[in-house]
């Protein structure tokens, strides 16, 4: 564990992201990364800080952390509220097990099971919406939630934000768009999506502080 994330916490919760300090063959793009097996949750409750005042909220998932850390930095530098994706049965700490588990949800389309509540989302404006690349594509959990609650969406400006594994964002904000049409979703704004390697993010601060001015 790369000992800058040490102390890096979202909602005082400590965050484990495994590919930090990771370079050439042993990250490896991300292949081969564990997780606790509980989608950083294993030690935690699944993140959930809702005030009355923020006018943003973040809402993520993250299996082995990196999107989570970068969450928290768009926490610090925005003070927005904090919402994490939960599945009801989590991915595999091993990675090719999900490995497995992602090729057959998506040859079959067979997208994981929410287990989480949306709180109204009328006080916000901005969401910014986190995920990782699966597949250069959108993540699994992303795509049921939006399948789930985009039409809870309109009206909104949607901030993407994603790690990856240095092959890019793939054609995960074409999906998110094309999602939220399906769902009924109108009059939403677009950021431009902050894309970082999930080996970098202890290193993205300038980015994000950069990126959150969109
Ligand atoms: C099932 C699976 C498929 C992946 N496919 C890609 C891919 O197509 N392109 C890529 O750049 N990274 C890919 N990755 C790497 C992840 O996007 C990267 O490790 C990310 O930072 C993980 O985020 P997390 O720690 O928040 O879960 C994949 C990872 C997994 C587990």
């Amino acid at each position: 564990m790369n000992k800058r994330l040490q102390n890096e916490t979202i909602d005082d919760q400590k965050i484990m992201a495994y590919q930090l300090g990771k370079t050439g063959i042993e990250w490896a793009n991300g292949a081969g990364t564990p997780s606790d097996g509980m989608d950083t949750n294993k030690n935690n409750q699944p993140i959930c800080k809702l005030t009355d005042s923020a006018k943003s909220i973040i809402i993520y998932f993250s299996r082995s952390g990196s999107t989570e850390l970068l969450a928290s930095k768009i926490e610090k530098e925005t003070n927005a509220d904090v919402l994490e994706i939960t599945v009801k049965k989590p991915y595999s700490s091993n990675y090719p097990r999900t490995l497995a588990r992602a090729n057959f949800e998506r040859e079959n389309q067979a997208y994981p099971e929410l287990n989480m509540q949306l709180p109204s989302l009328d006080q916000y404006q901005t969401i910014y919406l986190g995920y990782q690349i699966w597949a250069m594509t959108l993540s699994h959990p992303m795509n049921s939630f939006l399948n789930t609650y985009g039409n809870k969406l309109s009206d909104k400006k949607i901030s993407p934000f994603m790690t990856e594994g240095g092959y890019g964002q793939g054609d995960s904000v074409q999906v998110i768009k094309e999602i939220l049409g399906q769902q009924g979703a109108v009059n939403n704004t677009f950021a431009p999506a902050l894309v970082v390697d999930g080996n970098k993010v202890d290193r993205a601060d300038k980015q994000v502080s950069d990126w959150i001015k969109y």
